[in-house]
């Protein structure tokens, strides 16, 4: 069930200069989050950014009823929000959209850029359901990937960088952990990237689902600004999504953009 609720920022850490994680501790008790659900953050004092802001839920510790966000500053409304400081509230609607099923006994998760942020949570409920996950994780550098420790504990970490500073030198889908065999893939991060392990997924026959992100204003299906034409026709990524089956998006397969 969707809720609005001001939250108060128990942690905020910098990860160089692009990337920064909020703690943000529900006033009352957290419902259950599905990984890849988001929420839709409110900037306050910004006349400049009157939309919310939708960000993906990268962690959940339910004994401290926090949840944790990683946000790449790209704009005026992620410039922002990484000036608010611990104590500070934040209001947000969620969780939103639909998550991903958690299936396979071999999962590869394949995450790029901010990408990386609802792959963390989802690693930690594969590994809850005592399946072990490969993760490969890319990005134009070293520093563009955060989080790798934490990432490491909960299953088998692959990288690739663009300038070779990390794991394997090339894109995240010319690395060798795609040989390896697998019955399930996840994916989020740059739309390029994820058609292209959506193809690969095709080809082998292997389930796919990938999340989305479109841009959004609403985030609760009544804006249609969202949506993404699927093979079961016009879906709100917002609120359909934003993870979808690969198999129901072969005409977004087939666009060049
Ligand atoms: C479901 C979903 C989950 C997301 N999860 C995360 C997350 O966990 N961490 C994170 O850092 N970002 C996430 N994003 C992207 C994030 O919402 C945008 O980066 C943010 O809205 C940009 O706001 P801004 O005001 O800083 O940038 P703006 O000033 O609005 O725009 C700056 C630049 O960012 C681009 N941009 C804006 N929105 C998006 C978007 N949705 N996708 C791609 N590019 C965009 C614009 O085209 C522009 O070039 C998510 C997006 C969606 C739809
Ligand atoms: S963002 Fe408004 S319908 Fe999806």
């Amino acid at each position: 069930m969707k809720q609005i609720a001001d939250f108060t920022i128990v942690g905020r850490e910098q990860l160089g200069e692009q990337y920064f994680t909020l703690t943000l501790r529900h006033p009352g008790q957290l419902p259950r989050i599905e990984a890849g659900q988001f929420v839709e953050v409110e900037v306050r004092d910004c006349p400049a950014v009157m939309l919310r802001r939708p960000i993906s839920i990268h962690d959940v510790d339910e004994s401290q009823n926090t949840l944790k966000l990683l946000v790449q500053i790209v704009g005026k409304g992620t410039r922002k929000l990484s000036e608010l400081k611990v104590g500070e509230g934040l209001n947000l609607i969620f969780p939103l959209g639909h998550g991903f099923g958690v299936e396979g006994a071999s999962p590869l998760l394949v995450g790029g850029g901010a990408g990386i942020a609802p792959l963390f949570h989802l690693a930690k409920c594969y590994r809850r359901k005592g399946v072990e996950p490969t993760i490969l994780l890319g990005g134009r550098t070293k520093e563009l990937i955060p989080v790798r420790d934490a990432f490491e504990q909960y299953g088998r970490v692959f990288y690739a960088t663009e300038d070779g500073s990390l794991g394997a030198k090339g894109l995240v889908t010319q690395h060798p952990a795609f040989e390896g065999e697998y019955d399930h893939i996840c994916t989020c991060g740059p739309t390029p990237m994820m058609k292209a392990v959506g193809r690969y997924a095709m080809e082998k026959g292997v389930e796919c689902e990938v999340s989305l992100e479109n841009m959004m204003a609403c985030g609760i299906g009544a804006c249609l600004c969202c949506v993404c034409d699927t093979d079961e026709g016009h879906k709100c990524v917002c609120k359909e999504g934003p993870v979808f089956d690969v198999r129901k998006l072969t005409k977004w397969l087939a666009a060049t953009k």
